[in-house]
């Protein structure tokens, strides 16, 4: 069963603690915490880490994720919601895709997004994507968790 209160939210933070201080790669540690995210709360419909590409000049790449294909696998700095977020290094909440000039679709579903850049020290290393079907769903409790889990989650890199 999908749950989304605030008891759930604090189970979340602490069930990404147990994975991202647990076994396997940082990769396997990054998807497990996508399906967890993903299964929990009702209106995440696709969540997935991007990576700043090492090999290339402000790109993100895509990283582990779950959900529908995404022919979105590189992103320049800059361009989509992803793109901006990299450039702004702040959490990032569309409500209503629609209303975005600047927005790459995945699919015709998604209505509402949220993007959290992770940062580790003052490097910016990753970000969090989640896209929802629902739109106006987003809210602070979502982003304060998510928020948290983009912190325990910049200890893996
Ligand atoms: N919608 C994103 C692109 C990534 S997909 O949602 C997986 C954007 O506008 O940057």
């Amino acid at each position: 069963m999908k749950t989304a209160d605030k008891t759930s939210f604090r189970e979340l933070v602490e069930e990404s603690k147990t994975i991202a201080s647990g076994e396997g790669t940082r990769d396997e540690k990054l998807k497990r915490i996508c399906s967890l995210l993903e299964e929990n709360v009702e209106i995440f419909d696709w969540v997935g880490f991007y990576l700043v590409d090492p090999d290339s000049d402000r790109e993100l790449i895509l990283g582990p994720y779950v959900g529908e294909e995404t022919d979105h696998t590189r992103i320049p700095f800059g361009k989509g919601i992803c793109g901006q977020a990299a450039n702004s290094l702040e959490t990032f909440v569309v409500q209503d895709v629609s209303q975005e000039d600047n927005y790459l679709a995945c699919s015709v579903d998604v209505q509402a997004e949220i993007v959290i850049p992770v940062m580790k020290d003052d490097s910016f290393v990753a970000e969090l994507d989640i896209d929802s079907h629902t739109k106006n769903s987003i809210s602070q409790d979502h982003r304060a968790m998510l928020e948290e889990i983009c912190d325990i989650v910049s200890q893996l890199f």
